[in-house]
């Protein structure tokens, strides 16, 4: 990250500036003068300079720069522009092919004769090129992936972290920054599909909890992100999920110190992440810490009873709950989605926070997209959307009888139609699962 702040900072101010004056004035000169001293700095160390950019975010090596992707968000605009999504940078760079690569930033579209790397190549700018992502092979294989695929390539990716923890061995530098990208991946393919997720049922207890925290992750960042909270807090949030059953993950090892139990996996996990309080922050200490705890203050173990809880801790208990309810879902024992609605609400003001409550649901819904259920006038059908000012009324598809007017918003039919209950996939439902 040497010297990349001040490189792309210095992208922005040249741009900024440039724009009000032209690349030869000497105001501009001067802030191009200093992004060049930064990337000959940065070239004593490196081969050549990459730098991608995805939606509004820049990426350096695998890395999001959130807070700088938010201050650079004109010189990310006419980079888009351009459609560049990758500008490469090499050493024997010169200052005026800095100078020329910024003019053609400003250029209007309809200038540029042909693609911008020709024109690049017609300035004699040979030390800049640019290209679009070509997308990774990895990303290729997720496109053609099942939901329940890709959750399990992402729990493989994230096993061998998890593993690193429990063995209180040293993480790589990039293991937290390797997360997020695994997380951010995860939100784009997977969140909102809690649903389907929940088909994959792993055998072992150690694979149990792996899905168990990818699903609590998930539910936090889709929760956080509909809060309002910003990118890289959403993934915050993610890491911070993903580790708050790291105690029960520990305590499942053949050598146990005495006193540990299930019962206090909380402290165990928070005492294991302390170790990695460089790595990871300290967020995920005080979620695994806090999650077991209840909103109103009564302790459960020895906490403070007015201390009160992080709202990070309060979003991942009311995640953990959920899941831990929906994960119950088998033929067995079948807790439908409105009994969860129903038991999660008992818990409002003791456990969970009421307002936090409420959101959660408004969220998700009473009946989540990609619940199977059967409504008063005999149809089945699928959550396709939810309606968030009315959680107990969402819009649905007909799948069962075939109908010609399949969508149907139950708000708009509410004194006619209602749901009745949940279809298990893998019970009452299961001929309808594959259309989920
Ligand atoms: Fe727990
Ligand atoms: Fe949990």
């Amino acid at each position: 990250m040497e010297h990349i702040n001040e490189i792309l900072r210095g992208f922005g101010s040249s741009l900024a500036s440039a724009k009000m004056y032209s690349v030869n004035h000497p105001q501009v000169q001067e802030t191009i003068d200093i992004t060049y001293t930064y990337l000959k700095k940065f070239f004593e160390k490196h081969e050549e300079l990459i730098i991608g950019v995805v939606e509004n975010e820049l990426i350096f090596e695998n890395q999001i720069l959130f807070n700088l992707s938010l201050m650079l968000l004109d010189f990310i605009k006419y980079l888009k522009n351009k459609n560049i999504e990758k500008i490469y940078i090499y050493p024997n760079l010169k200052k005026d092919e800095l100078a020329k690569f910024l003019a053609m930033l400003l250029m209007k579209k309809n200038e540029i004769i042909g693609t911008v790397q020709e024109y690049l190549a017609r300035q004699d700018i040979i030390n800049i090129k640019v290209g679009i992502l070509t997308v990774p092979e990895e990303q290729k294989k997720i496109e053609g992936l099942t939901s329940i695929k890709i959750y399990e390539n992402m729990l493989n990716d994230i096993a061998p972290i998890f593993d690193k923890i429990i063995q209180r061995s040293p993480l790589a530098p990039n293991a937290h920054s390797d997360l997020k990208l695994i997380l951010s991946n995860a939100m784009q393919n997977l969140s909102g599909k809690h649903q389907e997720n929940l088909e994959f049922v792993p055998s072992n207890k150690q694979g149990k909890i792996f899905a168990h925290s990818l699903n609590v992750a998930l539910l936090g960042m889709q929760m956080s992100s509909q809060l309002g909270f910003a990118p890289n807090d959403v993934l915050d949030v993610g890491v911070a999920g993903l580790f708050h059953d790291i105690g029960r993950l520990f305590l499942l090892q053949p050598k146990i110190p005495i006193g540990d139990s299930l019962e206090n996996h909380f402290t165990v996990g928070a005492q294991i992440l302390l170790r990695y309080e460089n790595d990871l922050g300290v967020l995920p200490i005080i979620v695994c810490f806090e999650h077991h705890q209840k909103y109103n203050g009564r302790v459960k173990e020895s906490s403070s009873p007015e201390r009160k809880l992080h709202l990070v801790s309060r979003i991942i208990s009311l995640c953990d709950f959920y899941d831990m309810l929906n994960k119950r879902r088998d033929v067995r024992h079948d807790y439908p989605a409105d009994k969860i609605f129903e038991l999660m609400s008992k818990e409002k003001n003791r456990l969970f926070h009421p307002g936090l409550l409420e959101e959660f649901f408004r969220i998700l819904g009473v009946w989540p997209v990609g619940t199977i259920v059967s409504l008063s006038d005999g149809c089945i059908a699928i959550v396709r959307e939810e309606n968030h000012d009315d959680i107990f009324f969402p819009k649905v598809e007909i799948v069962s009888p075939i109908v010609e007017q399949k969508f149907v918003d139950l708000r708009e039919k509410k004194s006619k139609i209602k749901i009745l209950q949940t279809l298990s996939p893998m019970g009452a439902g299961k001929k309808y699962k594959y259309l989920i």
